[in-house]
C-alpha cells in the first residue's frame, strides 16, 4: 500500500472483536468498513496507525452451540474464524493485527491483568443473583429488565445463582462521572453520553466477572473451577494485543487507543466497564469511545441469532468491494440507525458510481485517447469554468478532513461527488466535441481534457480511504504510477504527457429490477442451503426432457493443448483440444473470464457431436462446458483419461 510513512505520531483504532458464534453478516461489516476508512485516512494524512481487530471466543453461546453441533468449541471457532479472516482479506481490510481472545498471548496477558485487579484489592469472590440473557450473555439487574425480558435484545431471561467473583465497579462510580462531566469528548455521540451518564448516576453494582457453569473460558488464576466472565476477557483485548503487561513495546507505543468503535449496544461496556477496569490498573484510558447505530432489516435489528442477516459475501461477489464500501460509508448517518435494502443499495451503485464517478472516468480516457493521442495535454488557456473547477478540485481536501475529524463519512463523500458531479457538468459546458471540430480552437480543447485528468486524479486521491482499488483503477487508466500522497490534492497540474489507457467501465450499469429478483432468489437458495431440514427451493430450470433426448449427446473427456485469442473477436478464445484420438478446434465466448496460458493444459469436458460451426470466420467443432452464475464463469473439469465418454 502506498501510504506516507508516519510524521503525525500514532494512531491507534479499534473494532469491536466480533462474536464467532455464526458467520458475520452486513452489520459487523459496516463498523470494520469504518474502522477501515479510518485508518486508511489516518495512513494517508501520515500517522503511524494500528487498527487492531478480532475475535471474541470464549462463553457459554458458543459453547452450547459446538455442543449442538458435535465439536470441540476450539474446532467451531477455528472454522468460523477462518471465515472473518478471509472475509476481512476478500475486502481488503487493512488491520494491523487480529487477536483471538483463545490465542495463548491473549489467555496470559488476561491472566495477569486478573492477578493485578487483585492484588489491587477490586476483585472479591462472592454470591452471584441475577437474570441472565444466554444469546447476549448478560446478567442484569430486576431494576434494568424491560418487561422482565433482556433490555438489549428483548428476550426472556433466566435467575441464575452462583459463586463468582466480582469487581469491585461501584469503586469507581465517581470517577467515572467526573469523566463523563469533564471530557465531553470522551463518549459521541452526546445522545449516549447522556444516556450513560444517567445510568451511572442511578449507582453502579459490582460486576460478575467470572462463571462456573460452563467451561469454555479463560480459567480464573488459582481456582480453575470458575472461567474468568467474558467482558473482562473481551475488553481486555486491546491491550493484551499490544503486549501487555509483559512484552509492552508495543503497548507504550500506542497506547492510549485513539479510538475504540463499537456499536451502540455495547457502549456501556466500553465507556463504563472498560475505563473502570483501566482505572484499576492505572493505566490512561482510551481518548474516545464512539458508538455507531445499527443497520436495521424489515424495521428490525439484523441478528445472527434471528437469522435476518445479510450476506456480505454474495453482494461482494457481484458489485465488488468498492461498491459495498461505498454504499455503507455514504447511505448512513454515523450514530444513527439506517435501514438496510437491496433497492437503495443498487439505486445508489448505480447513480453515485456507475453514473456519475464511472461516467466521468470513461467520458475523460475516451476523450483523451479520440482528440489527443491518448496523451494528457498540457492546459494553456484558461477561463472562468476552468478557474471554477480547479478551485473547487483544490478545495475539497480540507472539508473531507473535517469531515473525517467528527467521522461523517457520508459527508465526506458528498463532498467528494461535489466535484465528480462538477467535473461532469464541466463537460456538458466545454463541449469538448464542437472544440474539436475547429482547428483553432485546439489549446481550449487540450485545456479541458488536462483539467478533467487532474479532475479525476484529485478523486482518485480523495477517496482512497473509501474505495482503494477504484483508487488503483483510475490511476491506471491515467497513466499514473507511485506513491498515492494527500498533499497532491491541494495542487492542480501535475500531469502532463501521462499516457491514458482506457479500461472497461469501472462500475458498470446495473438493471435494478433483474438485480432485485436475482438477490431474492438467492437468498431463497441460501436459507434453503443453511436449513437442511427447513424449506426446500426448487430451482428454476429450463423444460424437462426425455432420457432420449439426453442420450443424444456425446460428452467427451479433451485437454486443452494450446489456447489463443480469436483474431476478429474480443470475446473468443480459440482451443486446440485432444480427445482420445482426436484433435479438434473449439472456439468458446471466455475470453473476459480467463487468459489463454491459464486454459493450456486444462482437463475439460466436451459436447463432442455438437454440429461444427463457423464463428467470425473460424470452425468451431463442439462445445466446452462452463459453470457459471450469470456474473462468474468457472471451467467443468474432471481427472478421468482423454476421449472417455461422461454419461
Ligand atoms: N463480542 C462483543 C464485543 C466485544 S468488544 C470488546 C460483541 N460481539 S458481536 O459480534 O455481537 O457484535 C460486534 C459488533 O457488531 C457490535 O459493535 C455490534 O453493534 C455490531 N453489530 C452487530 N449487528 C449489527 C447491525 N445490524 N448493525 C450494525 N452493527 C451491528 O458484541
Amino acid at each position: 500500500m502506498s501510504e506516507n510513512k508516519a510524521s503525525k505520531g500514532t494512531y491507534y483504532i479499534s473494532t469491536p472483536i466480533y462474536y464467532p458464534s455464526s458467520n458475520l453478516h452486513i452489520g459487523h461489516t459496516y463498523c470494520t468498513v469504518m474502522a477501515d476508512a479510518v485508518a486508511r485516512f489516518k495512513r494517508l494524512s501520515g500517522y503511524d496507525v494500528h487498527f487492531l481487530t478480532g475475535t471474541d471466543e470464549h462463553g457459554l453461546k458458543i459453547q452450547k452451540i459446538a455442543e449442538e453441533k458435535g465439536v470441540t468449541p476450539q474446532e467451531y471457532v477455528d472454522e468460523i474464524v477462518a471465515g472473518v479472516k478471509k472475509l476481512w482479506a476478500t475486502m481488503e481490510i487493512s488491520y494491523d493485527d487480529f487477536i483471538r481472545t483463545t490465542e495463548p498471548r491473549h489467555v496470559r496477558r488476561v491472566q495477569a491483568i486478573f492477578n493485578k485487579m487483585n492484588e489491587k484489592g477490586d476483585i472479591y469472590k462472592g454470591e452471584y443473583e441475577g437474570w441472565y440473557c444466554t444469546p447476549c450473555e448478560s446478567f442484569w439487574t430486576e431494576s434494568q429488565l424491560v418487561n422482565g425480558c433482556c433490555p438489549d435484545c428483548g428476550r426472556p431471561v433466566e435467575k441464575a445463582h452462583e459463586k463468582a467473583y466480582f469487581f469491585r465497579l461501584s469503586k469507581y462510580q465517581d470517577r467515572i462521572l467526573e469523566l463523563f462531566e469533564k471530557n465531553p469528548d470522551f463518549l459521541k455521540p452526546d445522545t449516549r453520553r447522556h444516556e450513560m451518564e444517567e445510568f451511572v448516576r442511578q449507582g453502579l453494582e459490582d460486576l460478575c466477572i467470572s462463571r462456573s457453569t460452563f467451561k469454555w473460558g479463560i480459567p480464573v488464576p488459582g481456582d480453575p473451577e470458575h472461567v474468568i466472565y467474558v467482558w473482562l476477557d473481551a475488553l481486555t483485548n486491546y491491550i493484551t494485543a499490544l503486549g501487555y503487561p509483559d512484552d509492552p513495546e508495543l503497548y507504550n507505543k500506542y497506547w492510549p487507543a485513539d479510538v475504540h468503535l463499537v456499536g451502540k449496544e455495547i457502549v456501556r461496556f466500553h465507556s463504563i466497564i472498560w475505563p473502570a477496569m483501566l482505572m484499576s490498573l492505572d493505566l490512561p484510558l482510551p481518548k474516545q469511545v464512539l458508538g455507531h447505530g445499527w443497520l436495521l432489516i424489515d424495521g428490525g435489528k439484523m441478528s445472527k441469532s434471528k437469522g435476518n442477516v445479510v450476506d456480505p459475501v454474495v453482494l461482494i461477489d457481484r458489485y465488488g468491494i468498492d461498491a459495498l464500501k461505498y454504499f455503507l460509508l455514504r447511505e448512513y448517518t454515523f450514530g444513527q440507525d439506517g435501514v438496510f435494502t437491496n433497492e437503495v443499495m443498487l439505486k445508489r451503485m448505480n447513480f453515485d458510481l456507475a453514473n456519475d464517478l464511472g461516467n466521468l472516468v470513461s467520458r475523460t480516457t475516451a476523450m483523451i485517447e479520440k482528440y489527443c493521442g491518448g496523451v494528457i495535454p498540457k492546459a494553456e488557456t484558461e477561463d472562468e469554468i476552468d478557474r471554477e473547477l480547479k478551485s473547487l478540485a483544490v478545495s475539497v481536501a480540507p472539508e473531507v478532513e473535517k469531515d473525517m475529524d467528527r467521522f461523517a463519512f457520508n459527508s465526506a463523500l458528498e463532498n467528494i461527488w461535489v466535484l465528480v458531479r462538477r467535473a461532469n457538468k464541466y463537460i456538458d459546458e466545454k463541449t469538448p466535441w464542437i472544440l474539436a471540430k475547429d482547428e483553432s480552437r485546439k489549446a481550449e480543447l487540450d485545456t479541458c481534457m488536462h483539467n478533467l485528468a487532474e479532475s479525476l486524479r484529485i478523486i482518485s486521491i480523495l477517496i482512497y480511504p473509501y474505495m482503494h482499488t477504484t483508487t488503483e483503477k483510475i490511476r491506471e487508466q491515467l497513466g499514473i504510477t507511485g506513491e498515492i500522497r494527500w498533499e497532491d490534492t491541494f495542487v492542480f497540474d501535475l500531469l502532463e504527457g501521462n499516457k491514458v489507457c482506457r479500461g472497461e467501465a469501472i462500475f458498470p450499469r446495473l438493471d435494478i429490477e433483474k438485480e432485485l429478483k436475482e438477490l431474492d432468489e438467492l437468498k431463497k437458495q441460501q436459507a434453503a442451503a443453511k436449513d437442511g431440514a427447513g424449506e426446500n427451493v426448487p430451482l428454476k430450470l429450463k423444460p424437462e426432457i426425455e432420457y432420449g433426448d439426453f442420450d443424444k449427446m456425446d460428452f467427451r473427456v479433451g485437454t486443452i493443448l494450446s489456447a489463443e485469442k480469436h483474431p476478429d473477436a474480443d470475446r473468443l478464445l480459440v482451443f486446440q483440444v485432444q480427445m482420445g484420438t482426436e484433435k479438434r478446434q473449439i472456439i468458446s465466448g471466455v475470453a473476459k473470464d480467463f487468459s489463454p496460458e491459464e486454459m493450456v493444459g486444462k482437463k475439460v469436458i466436451v459436447v463432442a457431436n455438437l454440429k461444427p460451426r463457423m464463428l467470425r470466420g473460424m470452425e468451431s467443432k463442439g462445445m466446452i462446458l462452463f459453470a457459471e452464475d450469470g456474473k462468474h464463469v468457472k471451467l467443468v473439469t474432471t481427472e478421468a483419461p482423454d476421449g472417455n465418454a461422461v454419461n
